[in-house]
């Protein structure tokens, strides 16, 4: 075929060695080629590395293995046996590995010169290519090979390069080759096969391009042609937010400038090597990183075109991170002093990372991927250091850092994540010249499970702003299908969304209980054997209507004042007082008697209690609420467990207490626990009953243990529903280790929050400075969990439901507070307008309950469905 070498235009797809040891990845390279020649109508360069593990062997070999003469022998074998899964005759490498096995047999081999092994690394991708090219061939595709020797070249020795480097880690030239272009395309076929990770070398040998080589071979060829794209296909999706096998909810990146990407390659993913980016940002050249597996999904595109999104874009950890803090009093204004010190880390050959000075110290860290830090050659510089100053080497260290752009100007953002490490021992902060990364470095062993937390905080926290639909795209947990996803909610079902438009018809706000919903919960706990006993949380919500629904499925009711005492019985006359539980916070004393007068249960949290009133209690039978020391939940504002929680009896006084009770003759029949709210970790309970049954048994008296509410809903499509079948094999596995105590519950929010929802009316939309705001004749005084919490409730248009959600909408209600916000960027159909019917979803639950009339608004109306 004729090509005009001006109007070629490249594409170079790298693929690595997973994606070039089997026969169907072989036939994805083919499709994957074509279909870029196709719709581009240019030409492919396909780079590859060697089969997998090949390298590793060649590197063992090129060592000087004392079995290489078998190594070989088993590398011929793999590459025959891979001839013939892919049908292809033997001679297609007989050349190749007769060239193979001869380097054994080269006059060189017995000294192992630097050039001689470079041959010995390089003939991986010359095999794998050779086969590559036959395979394609033999498929029908129009594929040439080419030598990448002919045309990457090892750039001249650098100053301070090793011997070694020179050869085996070498830069190419990949700036100001004219011609290149023309003299490449001039190859006849459409598309050409050729190996990443070998150059030429000066002296007409083989240089090597060192770990990751091959996506580099692959930027320089791009560089040179001037390509359209150059894409690293590989077996993961793309940069992640996090690395996902720590994180489950990193978020794929999907598209990243170059200096962010270089950023996050070179401190935590390893999806694509760091040297890579530099000549593609030079040439400007876009890059990919996809999926071969997958290659349905984004993947994480890399250029420099996009207008920069500014917030963290990836949180990443480097482990076995070598600190070395050097202690001089006085030296360090003498001229030249740190010059001297810097020239004994060159001279051990040691890059140092991060810095930090002080006026009579300085600390810097050395990273084990760029250097070769082994105990020796610490040693022999602590040796040289403690010459000129005292030395201090810290290890195993963490390097823990924020990436993304503009991060000087996020730092008010960072105060939950700044807080989190404030609890570890912080050796060492960076934040690095160019703004992009900010670097804590911690011991290793504090590093655990640390950066789902800090993950969770800068989404949080609004620093890493997940809602930028160009940068942040789905999740790991989300690809790798392993989500649970929210069931469909009630109100749109066709019926339900009609009933709810003709009660807002009646007056909005309001507030409307589907009663089936709370059944079902109802029942989805009922059904858990290991519990005996359940209680409502009814500050949840005390709608009467729940209450009889509740106590009709056998609910106990808990609550908390005298007013919700009377209330449970003004709703149900005839309930039995012996359902009732009573677990009070700094209560009158008059609310325990009357309680106590009406035959509940009462819970007590103090020892002051029995002290100053001791013939309220004398005689009974109560439970006791302890604190575990420990808290939990969705929000800090709803933790109840540790020393800054005003609930429960301090761990500490147990004893104390006991001695009280006993001297009033009160028995202790329970023992009571709510740690907070909304808590994700199924786990948490079973560690409650642990640590209860342990109270329970120095008590001695204890026949049940109640381990409070705190289970979660999922409010978002960023939650998964509550593993209720883990909770639950959690405490039967837990409850057959204590099997004295029975088990009580007391759920509010789980029982309720999806049942409701809250009607209100749009009362204006407005454009301001490019945000689009809808009012509502509803705000924080209808529900105030937002402000209060920042709690997400997603928010639809009722009247506009078919309608496609395209805009972003703030949604705001009518008082007067700025943070009378339910919600930020809500995707909203872009025909909203006065007089629509909006749903807050999931307000089931400390929705009304918590209601005001904050600047002179009526309570919203309430309304109850209970049909099927
Ligand atoms: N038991 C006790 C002693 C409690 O204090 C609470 C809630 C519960 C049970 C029920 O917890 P649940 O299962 O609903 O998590 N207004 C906050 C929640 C505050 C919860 C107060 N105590 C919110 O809207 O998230």
């Amino acid at each position: 075929m004729s090509v005009s070498p001006l109007v070629d235009r490249w594409i170079v797809l790298k693929f690595g060695g997973t994606s070039v040891s089997r026969r169907h990845r072989w036939n994805t390279i083919g499709e994957l080629a074509k279909k870029r020649a196709d719709e581009t109508g240019g030409r492919v360069l396909v780079v590859v590395s060697a089969l997998s593990g090949v390298t590793n062997e060649l590197t063992a070999i090129a060592d000087g293995a004392a079995d290489s003469r078998e190594r070989v022998a088993a590398l011929v074998a793999r590459h025959n046996e891979f001839l013939a899964e892919l049908e292809l005759g033997i001679d297609v490498l007989a050349e190749r590995l007769a060239a193979l096995q001869a380097l054994l047999d080269d006059p060189r081999a017995a000294r192992r010169p630097l050039d001689w092994q470079a041959e010995v690394l390089g003939q991986g991708e010359l095999l794998s290519s050779t086969i590559g090219a036959a395979y394609l061939r033999s498929t029908g595709l129009d594929f040439g090979w080419m030598d990448a020797r002919d045309w990457l070249h090892a750039l001249p020795p650098a100053p301070n390069q090793t011997e070694w480097s020179q050869r085996l880690s070498v830069n190419c030239q990949w700036q100001g080759e004219a011609g290149f272009r023309q003299r490449f395309s001039a190859q006849p076929t459409r598309m050409l096969i050729s190996q990443g990770f070998i150059a030429r070398h000066g002296d007409g040998g083989t240089a090597i391009l060192g770990r990751g080589g091959s996506d580099t071979s692959a930027a320089y060829f791009g560089a040179l042609l001037g390509a359209s794209r150059v894409e690293i296909w590989t077996d993961v999706p793309g940069m992640f937010s996090a690395n996902p096998r720590d994180v489950p909810d990193a978020r794929l990146l999907t598209r990243l400038d170059y200096y962010e990407a270089q950023e996050i390659a070179t401190t935590g993913a390893k999806v694509l090597h760091p040297r890579s980016i530099k000549p593609c940002r030079d040439a400007g050249v876009p890059m990919a990183i996809l999926d071969t597996e997958r290659s349905h999904l984004p993947g994480t595109s890399i250029d420099g075109s996009a207008e920069p999104v500014p917030g963290v874009k990836a949180i990443s950890r480097r482990n076995g991170i070598v600190l070395v803090s050097m202690e001089g009093i006085g030296m360090w204004q003498q001229v030249g002093f740190l010059a001297d010190v810097f020239d004994l880390f060159r001279r051990h050959g040691l890059s140092v990372d991060l810095i930090g000075s002080a006026e009579t110290n300085v600390t810097v860290s050395l990273d084990p991927s760029e250097n070769l830090v082994s105990t020796d050659v610490l040693a022999a510089l602590s040796a040289d250091l403690s010459e000129i100053c005292k030395v201090k080497v810290i290890v195993p260290c963490a390097a823990i850092t924020l990436v993304g752009r503009g991060m000087r100007s996020l730092l008010h953002k960072l105060s939950d994540v700044w807080a989190t490490f404030g609890k570890e021992r912080v050796h060492m902060i960076s934040q690095s010249s160019n703004d992009l990364n900010l670097t804590f470095v911690i011991d290793e062993a504090d590093a655990d499970g640390l950066l789902p937390i800090l993950h969770d905080e800068l989404i949080e926290s609004g620093a890493m702003p997940v809602y930028e639909e160009q940068v942040f795209g789905p999740r790991w947990r989300e690809i790798n299908g392993a989500v649970r996803p929210r069931p469909v909610p009630w109100w749109q079902a066709p019926a339900k969304r009609r009933r709810l438009l003709e009660l807002a018809a009646q007056g909005t706000p309001a507030y409307v209980y589907d009663l089936p919903t709370v059944r079902e919960r109802a029942r989805q706990l009922q059904a858990i054997g290991a519990i005996d006993r359940r209680f409502y949380a009814i500050k949840a919500n005390p709608h009467p209507a729940i209450l009889r629904a509740l106590a009709a499925e056998g609910f106990g009711l808990e609550c908390v004042s005298l007013g919700e005492v009377e209330h449970v019985f003004a709703a149900l006359p005839d309930f039995d007082p012996a359902r009732v539980l009573f677990t009070p916070s700094f209560a009158p004393i008059g609310e325990y008697e009357a309680v106590l007068a009406r035959g509940a249960n009462v819970t007590v949290d103090n020892v002051e209690l029995l002290h100053h009133w001791p013939e309220v209690f004398r005689g009974r039978a109560l439970w006791l609420r302890i604190d575990l020391g420990h808290g939990d939940g969705h929000h800090k504002k709803v933790n109840t467990g540790g020393k800054d929680a005003k609930f429960g009896l301090s761990a500490q006084r147990v004893d104390e207490f006991v001695a009280a009770a006993r001297a009033l003759d009160i028995r202790i029949t329970g023992v009571h626990a709510h740690l907070g709210s909304g808590i994700e970790n199924s786990s948490h309970w079973k560690q409650m009953v642990d640590e209860m049954a342990g109270f329970a048994r120095r008590i001695g008296s204890v026949e049940i243990l109640d381990i409070g509410g705190g289970l979660p809903v999922p409010y978002s499509d960023d939650d998964e529903p509550f593993d209720l079948e883990a909770w639950a094999v959690g405490l039967a596995e837990i409850k057959a280790v204590h099997p004295a105590f029975r088990l009580a519950i007391e759920p509010g929010r789980f029982m309720v929050a999806e049942a409701g929802v809250l009607l209100a009316r749009a009362t204006q939309v407005v454009e301001k400075d490019g945000v689009r705001r809808v009012g509502l004749d509803a705000g924080m005084n209808a529900l105030l969990r937002p402000a209060l919490y920042d709690a997400w409730h997603d928010i639809a248009n009722l009247s506009r439901l078919d309608d496609a959600r395209d805009v972003d909408f703030s949604v705001v209600g009518p008082i007067c507070e700025s943070s009378d916000v339910f919600a930020q960027r809500v995707k909203l159909p872009s025909t909203t307008a006065p007089a629509d019917v909006m749903l807050i979803a999931d307000a089931g639950a400390y929705g009304y309950s918590m209601a005001s009339r904050y600047n002179h608004r009526a309570l919203p109306r309430e309304d109850v469905i209970d049909d099927a």
